[in-house]
């Protein structure tokens, strides 16, 4: 069930949320935060919400605006929050690789980058939560679901399988054992 995965999805970038927030604030007390850590949640984001995540939400989109249009007009363009994302997902990256080479980067523009990506998020998935996938789940015919998972999986893409799905389980695991070694380090 498309819906149930995707909110799924969400409860696990949330998780990743937090403990990119929690790595920020060890930066912010000038520590030195699990740079694995979150160039693994970096890479995450990259593969998982650009190539994964996203064009199943579209392609749910794309059905909602002819079964509801009101309700797709609520919800906006996700295309353009998606793009938006990825653009500050990039100044993430490029703020821990200038961090990571000694460039002259100040603190307080790492940790607004950071958090600005941390705040979005959030409240992306939160309207998709309230707004999109309810509307979703009410005016979707059943042939429409047929049709979008025939889409995914018809293009035979890997990602689209539960190959894929059991290999960002891994990731995801990597990052949990990651993040727990460095907080007994810390402690
Ligand atoms: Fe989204
Ligand atoms: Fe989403």
């Amino acid at each position: 069930m498309i819906i149930e995965r995707l909110s799924r999805e969400h409860r696990n970038v949330e998780v990743l949320l937090s403990i990119l927030e929690r790595e920020l604030e060890i930066f912010d007390r000038s520590g030195r935060p699990d740079y694995e850590v979150i160039r693994a949640i970096i890479s995450y984001f990259e593969v998982y919400t650009e190539i994964y995540h996203h064009p199943q939400e579209d392609l749910v989109l794309a059905k909602l605006e002819i079964r509801d249009p009101a309700a797709a007009k609520k919800v906006g363009s996700l295309a353009l929050e998606h793009q938006k994302g990825s653009q500050r997902l990039r100044r993430v990256a490029g703020a821990i690789d200038a961090v990571l080479a000694d460039r002259e980067i100040l603190r307080d523009s790492v940790d607004n980058i950071i958090r600005d990506f941390i705040e979005h998020e959030r409240r992306h998935i939160m309207m998709e939560d309230r707004d999109f996938f309810p509307a979703a789940l009410k005016a979707l015919e059943p042939q429409d679901w047929t049709e979008i998972n025939s889409a995914l999986t018809s293009c035979e893409d890997p990602l689209f399988s539960d190959a894929a799905e059991e290999t960002f389980d891994a990731v995801r695991a990597l990052i949990l054992q990651l993040e727990q070694e460095a907080e007994a380090e810390r402690h």
